[in-house]
């Protein structure tokens, strides 16, 4: 949910975009915190900023700015590309292990967060509970930036949204087939694809379906941009006609103790050659990794024609460096 209390950052225009005055929220806990201008900003300045990555002279608009980075769980890529993205625009990271810091010793997460807010300009916080990450946005004067939670993974899902834009030319309208466990990821697609008009079938076995209050919110938001929102247990029939065919891992961080009646439930879902079948012929395959091959996708699927993964981690730093100019930018 996004901060309603008084802020500095909740009434200032957003000039990385040189766009009009548009309410920014303090922190980016969830993608249905972000006003769809502002994912359309975000998609057009991340593209921007690939487009120039390596080429022009080097700009550092972060130029003595710091973003810490509090991880509760493993992570490579949300890792890696906030730091190296916030060290291509010429700010610093500091990578802030939670087993390292007094928090592990019993400090209070208000404390740390009033004390972090005293020293850096951001923080991004990979965390098992929302919870816990609206209570660091709650006791923090900066920005947090949600690098993962249980219920959700905004960042990944604006990249997922660039990369359907850039092989796809556009989202609106298109159909996204998200074969698998109703997790985190597949409520921010449900989010983002609600908010750009893009239909999102999801093809979950019983008992694992998506946060229903996610699924109603989707559909009421669906109807006035155009996303159909379905929700089924048949995996064909999500996969069907699908513009883009994406599939996440049956056992996330945090449920390796669900292992045995996960593996079979979710047997009958994964994403391969007989799936794809059903998809456009045009479909391209979408994955967030890390992938376990074999289980929600064949290597024969991941790593064919039509994989874009590889493309679709690298859009994790593009977007990640349109959201740290957006939120840390002057
Ligand atoms: N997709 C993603 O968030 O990857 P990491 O867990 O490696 O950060
Ligand atoms: N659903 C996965 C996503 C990893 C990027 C997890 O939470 O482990």
């Amino acid at each position: 949910m996004a901060s309603t209390r008084p802020s500095k950052r909740n009434s200032r225009s957003t000039s990385a975009l040189g766009s009009k005055t548009l309410l920014l929220p303090k922190d980016l806990l969830t993608v249905a915190d972000i006003p769809r201008k502002k994912v359309e900003g975000l998609i057009s300045l991340a593209k921007k900023l690939k487009a120039a990555h390596g080429k022009d002279k080097p700009v550092f608009p972060l130029k003595g700015k710091t973003l810490g980075l509090i991880f509760e769980k493993p992570s490579t890529r949300t890792r890696v590309s906030f730091e190296a993205g916030m060290n291509q625009l010429g700010g610093q990271a500091l990578f802030l292990a939670s087993e390292k810091i007094q928090l592990s010793r019993g400090e209070s997460l208000a404390d740390t967060a009033k004390v972090l807010s005293r020293y850096v300009d951001a923080l991004v916080v990979r965390t098992f509970d929302q919870s816990a990450l609206e209570e660091w946005a709650q006791h923090t004067s900066i920005p947090v930036i949600n690098g993962l939670t249980d219920h959700c993974h905004p960042c990944q899902a604006l990249a997922d949204l660039l990369t359907i834009v850039e092989k796809k030319r556009r989202a609106k309208g298109l159909k996204l087939a998200y074969i698998g466990d109703g997790n985190n990821i597949t409520h921010s697609l449900l989010e983002i694809g609600a908010k750009v008009g893009m239909h999102v079938s999801v093809g979950c076995p019983a008992g694992y379906e998506p946060d229903s209050t996610i699924v109603r919110q989707a559909k009421a938001e669906g109807i006035h941009t155009g996303a159909k929102i379905e929700i089924t247990h048949d995996p064909l029939l999500a996969a069907k006609n699908a513009d883009a065919i994406y599939t996440d891992v049956w056992i996330s961080m945090g449920q390796e103790d669900q292992q045995q009646p996960r593996m079979a439930a979710f047997a009958p879902y994964q994403v391969n050659s007989q799936l794809m079948k059903q998809a456009k012929k045009t479909a391209i395959v979408l994955h967030c990794l890390p992938a376990h091959r074999g289980e929600e996708i064949t290597a024969e699927v991941l790593d064919g024609p039509q994989s874009v993964v590889l493309d679709q981690a690298e859009n994790r730093l593009h977007i990640q460096k349109a959201i740290l100019l957006e939120w840390l930018g002057k």
